[in-house]
């Protein structure tokens, strides 16, 4: 973060008056950046994105169809494409899908063009919330209890990589856009 972009974005919350940036929420499956996000976006007064639902809304289909019918290569491919979109809008907060970051130069790409944070939970943390989560997973289907968690385990290893390129790292855990504000302040200091 740039120390200009906190000195914009603290006025713009003190004047209650927006202005252009955008900000990429990336995290594991189970993270939170859904909810987060609206929240953050509510408290910006900015717009706001969940690349999984404008990717619905692109296709007309819902991300297990989608996983189905073009295989996870596919996917990918239109994920990237509806990440892509959102360079048309400013004053956005996007919620990324969790393999966002993970594929082609997607992370680069939101560093360019907006700022990122990852929001990090723990395995086992995630593997209790997936456990008992509604929304339909490809990648987790069928998945419970040690299975679940091992594969948690594995994939976030794997993607931690990627998730770590991110311009700020903050907990998931009880997370509020007052607290993510107050972590930005603290990074201008550093
Ligand atoms: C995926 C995460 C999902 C969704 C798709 C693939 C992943 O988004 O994009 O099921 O590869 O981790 P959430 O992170 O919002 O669950």
């Amino acid at each position: 973060w740039k120390k200009s972009d906190l000195t914009n974005l603290n006025d713009a919350i003190s004047k209650n008056k927006p202005f252009l940036m955008r900000i990429y929420l990336v995290g594991f499956m189970g993270s939170g950046k859904t909810t987060f996000g609206r929240k953050l976006a509510q408290k910006l007064g900015y717009a706001f994105a969940d690349l999984d639902e404008r990717l619905t809304a692109y296709t007309g289909k819902t991300i297990p169809e989608l996983f189905t019918n073009l295989g996870e290569a596919g996917f990918r491919k239109l994920e990237q494409e509806v990440l892509h979109q959102t360079i048309t809008d400013a004053d956005l907060v996007v919620s990324t899908g969790g393999g966002t970051p993970c594929f082609f130069d997607n992370m680069a790409w939101m560093n360019t063009n907006g700022k990122t944070v990852y929001m990090h939970l723990d395995a086992k943390a995630l593997a209790n919330r997936l456990e008992h989560a509604k929304s339909p997973r490809p990648l987790l289907a069928g998945r419970k209890g040690e299975e679940l968690l091992t594969f948690i385990e594995e994939k976030l290893a794997e993607r931690q990589v990627f998730y770590q390129q991110a311009n700020m790292m903050v907990s998931g855990i009880d997370l509020t856009p007052e607290k993510l504000l107050i972590y930005l302040e603290a990074a201008q200091v550093r």
